[in-house]
């Protein structure tokens, strides 16, 4: 199994290239399912997520080609089969996100129950809750959700709380129904805005995307298209935080800065200096980053696939920060890992305590998840000798060429078996 071997401590410097959003990525090609006709993508990344939705909506019957430089087309002219089976959902939750399309358009579903994961609970309550308020009859049986419905219809609907693949499933869904569905208490994550930009670019009537009610006014069907997918707003924040805990200066590019102004404001109060361009950000950090504390939320709050990321930076700053986590309740796995590395944490429920030390010295870790993995190459990069990350499977399902990028920047950084 690959690790990623780092020899930390020495301060970033050059430009790097971000990826398209994973979490615009993943939904957008489940639309694919929404109509007969091809769509055409382009800033696809290169991840393992990626490859895992191209693998289900492959095993429906929709055709995938992937062309260089990211472009994608997907068309599911045929689908043979409905059904996303739990091999694939239980690697990536994501799945989930074709059921909403597979129900609007050919009237049923049978997807997989996600069941538990490292970081939470995660039900998908409210995506059933939506549905059956559109008229879907859904039952759950051996593990799977059974969806059936002549036609979708729509409907008000109000989540009981913020869930970003739940509005994004349930406004796939709207797109095609009878009439128009409300959603109120919607996510308002940039993902989200994307999904309907494309989804708008297919035919599809939707506004208010972007605020927490989302109205779509469904119609007989979609179209093709051709869709630029976002800069991922977690990578560039990823690289921010290395760059702030390892000091230096280093230049983004291809962001999009307008979706990381929680993430922008924590960095400067951390006293990093900050300048962004329409699709770049420059960031300098020349002395010990002071202690920052930060509170997750749903967007345009902090985000909480940043907190493990702010946490490593916290590791080594001046004084005293506060991390809570309000989004999931086991999202903290990764401060165990880093005090192997001499951080200073203390767990207080959702909460970790960081007092900053001076220095971190190298260790052998381990990932748990996604961004846990992401937090601890942070954190090994600000270390001083040699980090070894385990269980970096985790990164290459949302971070593209991460050690190839880091490498650029001037960190020593290396996959080693
Ligand atoms: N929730 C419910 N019921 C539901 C749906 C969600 O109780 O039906 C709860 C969850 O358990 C959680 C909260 O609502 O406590 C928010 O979860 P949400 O549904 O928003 O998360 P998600 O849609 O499953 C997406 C991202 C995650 C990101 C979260 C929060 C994708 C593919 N995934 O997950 O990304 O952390 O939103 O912003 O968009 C990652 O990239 O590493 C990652 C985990």
């Amino acid at each position: 199994m690959d690790k990623l071997l780092i020899t930390g401590g020495r301060p970033l410097e050059g430009e790097v290239r971000v990826s398209g959003a994973k979490n615009a990525a993943l939904p957008i090609m489940c639309a694919a399912l929404l109509t007969a006709k091809p769509l055409v993508l382009t800033n696809v990344p290169s991840l393992a997520d990626v490859s895992t939705a191209a693998s289900l909506l492959g095993q429906m019957g929709a055709s995938v080609e992937r062309g260089d430089d990211g472009r994608m087309t997907l068309q599911a002219a045929r689908i043979a089969s409905r059904l996303a089976p739990y091999d694939l959902v239980k690697t990536m939750r994501a799945s989930v996100l074709v059921l909403g399309p597979l129900l609007a358009r050919f009237g049923e579903a049978q997807v997989s129950l996600p069941g538990g994961c490292a970081i939470g609970a995660r039900p998908v309550d409210q995506h059933i809750k939506g549905l059956q308020a559109m008229g879907a009859t859904i039952t759950i049986e051996r593990g799977y959700m059974n969806a059936r419905v002549e036609r979708l219809r729509g409907a008000r609907i109000v989540l009981d709380l913020v869930t970003v693949t739940g509005t994004e499933n349930l406004m796939m869904a709207a797109t095609l129904a009878e009439g128009t569905t409300v959603l109120e208490n919607a996510a308002r994550e940039p993902e989200v805005v994307d999904l309907a930009n494309c989804l708008i670019a297919m035919g599809a009537r939707i506004e208010g995307v972007g605020s927490d009610v989302i109205r779509v006014e469904g119609v007989r069907s979609l179209g093709e298209a051709s869709y630029h997918i976002m800069p991922d707003r977690i990578e560039t924040g990823t690289f921010l935080a290395a760059a702030a805990a390892a000091g230096g200066r280093i230049r983004l590019l291809g962001v999009l800065p307008e979706t990381l102004d929680a993430t922008l404001a924590k960095l400067r109060e951390s006293g990093a200096a900050i300048v962004t361009g329409k699709d770049r950000i420059d960031i300098e950090m020349a002395e010990r980053p002071a202690a920052v504390s930060v509170r997750t939320a749903p967007y345009p709050g902090f985000a909480t696939d940043m907190q493990a990321q702010s946490m490593a930076l916290a590791t080594v700053a001046n004084g005293t920060a506060m991390i809570t986590e309000t989004i999931f309740e086991n999202r903290m796995m990764h401060a165990l890992e880093m005090q192997r590395l001499g951080a200073d944490i203390t767990i207080q429920g959702t909460s970790a305590v960081v007092r900053g030390v001076e220095k971190l010295q190298g260790a052998k870790v381990m990932a748990t998840d996604l961004r846990a993995s992401a937090g601890l190459v942070v954190a090994g990069l600000v270390a001083r000798g040699e980090t070894l990350v385990d269980r970096i499977y985790h990164l290459d399902r949302g971070y593209e060429a991460l050690e190839k990028k880091l490498g650029a920047l001037g960190a020593r950084i290396r996959r080693v078996k």
